[in-house]
């Protein structure tokens, strides 16, 4: 499936909306999302579309000083383990290198098994457990990185 991977702007910020709901039992709002869409410095968020440019997944990461943090990444259930996540990290990658960061980092829930191998794909490794991060039922999460002086699984 061709997919291409873009910038997310404003006209965007609808279809994130919806993949946003699809994917997460609570959802960032609309208002949360397009703020970091349209207005934050640090943000930097990518959609990838279809050929028919229908939105099918997203991903969104903040960029501090030398550090990336991945904030979420999402494929629609339907389009899942067709590689678009997978895609949608490695632009995460390489943006964090553009920006001149040293690292990226991540949380993720401790039992997101999906989630967990396809950052483990892409060289992340745990480093941390913040324990009842998630306030719907305390689920710890896992803290894990990419040091960019590691080696490379892509
Ligand atoms: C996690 C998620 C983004 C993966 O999206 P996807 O497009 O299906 O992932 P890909 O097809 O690119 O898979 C890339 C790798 O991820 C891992 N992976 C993806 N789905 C998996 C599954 N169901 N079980 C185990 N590993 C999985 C594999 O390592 C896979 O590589 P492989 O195909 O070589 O085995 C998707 O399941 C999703 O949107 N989940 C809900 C939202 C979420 O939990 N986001 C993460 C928050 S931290």
């Amino acid at each position: 499936m061709k997919i291409k991977i873009t910038r997310a702007k404003a006209s965007d910020v609808d279809a994130i909306s919806e993949i946003e709901k699809a994917c997460f039992a609570v959802p960032w709002s609309y208002e949360m999302l397009h703020s970091d869409i349209v207005d934050s410095i640090v943000a930097d968020y990518f959609v990838a579309k279809d050929e028919q440019g229908r939105a099918l997944g997203f991903c969104g990461m903040y960029d501090v000083a030398e550090e990336a943090h991945i904030t979420n990444i999402g494929v629609l259930p339907q389009y899942r383990g067709r590689g678009i996540a997978g895609q949608l990290v490695a632009t995460m990658i390489k943006n964090a290198e553009a920006h001149g960061c040293q690292a990226i980092t991540l949380e993720v829930r401790v039992g997101n098994e999906p989630a967990i191998r396809l950052y483990r794909k892409y060289g992340f490794v745990t480093e941390g457990i913040r324990k009842h991060y998630y306030g719907v039922n305390g689920e710890d999460a896992f803290i894990m990185w990419l040091n960019f002086g590691s080696k490379r699984t892509f």
